[in-house]
């Protein structure tokens, strides 16, 4: 199908009133004064998206991380068509359709070991905040409501919520809001050393170390005060951030040692990108409580959720039983069309192997990745399962903005990219051809020469 032909075309941009959308994680006043028409999209489709010109980019992050099998697979488009000739909305306390119960089954028969309880929310965000919440809701009920702290990492993103926030590292995404954070947080160092493990091929050999920080943190805080440690087991925001052998593992030593739960944030590792259902398999790690969203259901309706350990779920389960057990909820928790959407999802998953084929991918692209290296301002090299990143040495004074000249050189040539400061992350959609991957990768190396 010729999609171009159908769609609106450039004049219908041109007189579009661009101010009163205030754009998230965007610079507004650089994009409303450009006015790129690259970058208003009006059709997505496999691996492409269409933009309002009729240009067709290469999707090189699936979407932000979300859309890992492709747009529209017409196995999801009908899932979610036939649920709203159904049902639009079922209401998500005390009800709730058969549908979201198969769902939350069917999930945990892909997690690790006794990870079977899921609480769905609409959001990474969500999910982070309900966890941490489970987290200390779990140690009170326990009668070690002492346990409040929480730790997170430098240079983790755990979303936007206040407890994300709290426990994140991004800088940026937290000095504004201080007042406004969970007291008693701390964190553990980030892992991610140029001089170190720069062009690691995969998991760098050094760091491991780094997790015994918790317990210097344990000596400073005592454990009887910490409930929960999150990480994501692989950073995906920051730029691919890869987990040095052996770290995930002695965190979940100390964790183990001291009665802290370790969750691990999947809201990008989960549901195949790291060439297994999560970053816990791939990793040989099994945290207490997971995090998902964005591939459970391909990204096409907002889904996230927390999946526990069937221990911390019934210790919740306690009191008499006409009443709530948990006073946390969503009104769009278990939405049926992202319900719909999950389970056609997971249908896709097993048929199509997905996980093993991402783990395919990881190989080429960890090769064609680390082609780049010696390309011009290039200073590192990282990839993990089916996901690198290209970091580059900042023009001085003015950090970000050579990524976002690669980013708009990438335009050019077709290529959707994301950059996170001066870094370029790609996770292209595991339908990816080797074609599509070479055109990827030398796109890239001529974006960052024109960058230069
Ligand atoms: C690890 C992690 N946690 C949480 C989030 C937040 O998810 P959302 O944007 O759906 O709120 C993200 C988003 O990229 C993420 O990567």
């Amino acid at each position: 199908m010729n999609l171009a032909a159908s769609l609106p075309m450039p004049d219908a941009a041109t007189d579009l009133n661009l101010d009163p959308y205030w754009m998230p994680f965007t610079h507004n006043r650089y994009f409303k004064r450009t006015r790129p028409l690259d970058r208003l999209m009006v059709a997505a489709d496999g691996a492409y998206y269409t933009t309002v010109e009729g240009q067709r980019l290469f999707d090189c992050l699936s979407g932000l991380w979300c859309s890992s099998l492709g747009h529209r697979d017409p196995r999801i488009v009908e899932a979610v068509k036939a649920q709203l000739d159904r049902a639009d909305y079922v209401p998500a306390f005390q009800v709730a359709s058969p549908d979201t119960f198969r769902l939350a089954e069917r999930i945990a028969e892909v997690t690790p070991e006794n990870l079977n309880r899921v609480f769905f929310t609409n959001s990474g965000s969500e999910a982070v905040d309900t966890a941490l919440k489970i987290a200390i809701g779990y140690h009170r009920l326990r009668g070690e409501a002492s346990r409040t702290r929480l730790i997170g990492r430098e240079k983790g993103y755990h979303g936007v919520g206040l407890g994300g926030i709290t426990v994140g590292g991004m800088v940026a995404n937290r000095k504004m809001f201080a007042p406004l954070m969970v007291q008693g947080a701390d964190h553990l160092p980030h892992t991610h050393n140029l001089k170190e493990m720069a062009f690691s091929r995969g998991q760098p050999q050094w760091g491991a170390h780094l997790a015994d920080d918790l317990e210097r943190l344990v000596a400073l805080h005592d454990a009887s005060t910490i409930a929960a440690v999150i990480v994501e087991p692989m950073q995906g925001s920051v730029g691919v951030v890869v987990p040095p052998l052996g770290y995930l593992q002695r965190l979940r030593e100390i964790c183990t040692r001291h009665g802290i739960l370790l969750i691990f944030d999947e809201v990008i590792c989960g549901f195949g990108r790291m060439g297994d259902w999560f970053g816990a398999q791939a990793f040989g790690v099994t945290p207490d409580l997971i995090t998902f969203a964005k591939c459970v259901n391909n990204g096409t309706v907002p889904m996230g959720g927390v999946i526990a350990r069937q221990e911390i779920y019934d210790t919740f389960m306690q009191g008499p039983e006409y009443m709530v057990e948990l006073f946390h909820g969503y009104t769009y928790s278990a939405h049926p069309l992202a319900v719909a959407a999950a389970n056609a999802t997971l249908d896709i998953l097993h048929a199509d192997e997905v996980p093993r084929r991402f783990g395919e991918l990881a190989v080429k692209i960890e090769d064609a990745a680390h082609s780049l290296r010696g390309e011009p301002n290039v200073i590192d090299i990282r990839n993990c399962g089916a996901a690198a990143a290209i970091e580059m040495a900042p023009i001085p004074g003015q950090v970000g903005a050579r990524g976002l000249k690669v980013f708009e050189e990438g335009l050019k040539r077709g290529m959707l990219l994301r950059f996170t400061g001066d870094t370029i992350a790609m996770a292209p959609p595991v339908i990816t051809t080797q074609a599509e991957l070479d055109r990827m990768f030398e796109a890239v190396r001529a974006s960052i020469h024109a960058a230069a």
